[in-house]
């Protein structure tokens, strides 16, 4: 087994290093291969995503990925953004299928902006469609606009589209993620407004009838992003577009407490996947040691579930990570009175002493 790890920018390094700490501790074969992937990809090759880090991500299981992006790379033109290169894996390994988790630890609930009694026990999983929609549509650009009230005005344009079987193999692997949950998928979308949806919900109803066992409903992406805030414990898959996937992934995480805690895996047909947190690279706390490195030793764990076929690894660190936290021990942004507020080093390590004290009791 292969791990490309991609650490990128600001506090990837740092949080990244913790979680290759963790996966170096569970007696696993497999290797691991580091290459420079964003702004620092850029600075040193000349490219977010250099050829030679492409090739690395293609050949490897799986990638293990920090976050990209810095404030002082926002003036490059479009294709030579730390974003490019995030957005460039996704393409060209095909890694349709975006699992973002949002799970409310027991000892976090006071964390979240919502009143404790709606998120206790909150458990949804986001199922974002990842390499389709306006994110990848063409034609895009800038022109003259050709008609409309302000032709021959300046104008800018994106294309909103999806294929049937797009549609359709991210709706499969929605009701599947379901049979092992609840059985319950809300497919999101926009149908009374964009044609684009209205197939989308056409195409994911159709699919539904294979799996009859799993109930189906459809929800405008307005009302859920009420709902999600509403009754947050009313979902459980969610099933939907690029977009509306992005927007609603960072409200779900919210909801939870920290976007510092939620891991994200990102899977082709072929089970070969990206992980990451589900935050970014947070710029402003880069180098100061104080970054939750949780969201990406979770992200690990999802790593060896989906991508390695080693569930009880994923479940060592999973345990590891409610260990630490009965334990008291916090980051700073999940920090609270009574609690212990460590560094994303003490936070890690806590993690590999959880791991390997379970390892010693067991044998
Ligand atoms: C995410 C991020 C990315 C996205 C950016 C960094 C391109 O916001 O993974 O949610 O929009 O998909
Ligand atoms: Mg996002």
């Amino acid at each position: 087994m292969k791990i490309a790890v991609l650490p990128g920018d600001g506090i990837g390094t740092e949080i990244v290093a913790e979680a290759v700490k963790v996966l170096k501790v569970l007696d696993l074969k497999f290797e691991m291969e580091t290459a420079d992937v964003g702004g620092v990809a850029y600075d040193h090759h000349g490219h977010p995503l250099p050829e030679a880090t492409l090739k690395l991500a293609k050949e490897a299981d799986a990638v293990l990925f920090g976050a990209v992006g810095d404030w002082k790379y926002d003036k490059l033109e479009r294709q030579f953004r730390p974003e490019q290169a995030i957005l460039g894996l996704r393409k060209n390994l095909g890694l349709f299928a975006n699992f973002r988790p949002a799970i409310c630890y027991e000892q976090l609930t006071h964390a979240s902006s919502l009143k404790p009694e709606l998120v206790s026990g909150l458990d949804i999983l986001i199922i974002r469609e990842l390499t389709g929609d306006i994110y990848f549509g063409q034609p895009r650009g800038r022109r003259t606009a050709p008609d409309g009230p302000h032709a021959g005005a300046e104008e800018a344009f994106d294309t909103m589209r999806y294929t049937r079987p797009e549609i359709e193999r991210i709706a499969h692997v929605a009701f599947q993620a379901a049979r092992k949950r609840s059985r319950k998928v809300t497919s999101v979308d926009k149908a009374n407004v964009l044609e684009t949806f209205q197939f989308w919900k056409d195409v994911v109803t159709e699919v539904s009838q294979q799996y009859p066992d799993v109930k189906l409903d459809h929800m405008y992406v307005d009302n859920a992003a009420m709902q999600l805030v509403k009754s947050p414990k009313s979902f459980d898959v969610v099933v939907t577009g690029n977009m509306f996937g992005d927007i609603l992934s960072d409200e779900a995480a919210m909801l939870t407490g920290s976007i510092g805690m939620l891991p994200s895996g990102s899977m082709n047909a072929s089970s070969q996947g990206l992980y990451e947190p589900s935050h970014g690279s947070a710029p402003d706390i880069a180098g100061k040691g104080i970054a939750n490195p949780l969201a990406t030793i979770l992200s690990a764990a999802m790593m060896l579930r989906y991508s390695l076929n080693q569930p009880a690894a994923a479940d060592r660190i999973e345990s590891a990570v409610k260990d630490v936290l009965s334990q008291g021990l916090r980051t700073a942004d999940i920090h609270s009175e009574g609690t212990r507020k460590v560094g994303t080093r003490e936070m890690g390590d806590a993690v590999v002493a959880a791991i390997t004290k379970k390892t010693i009791t067991k044998s």
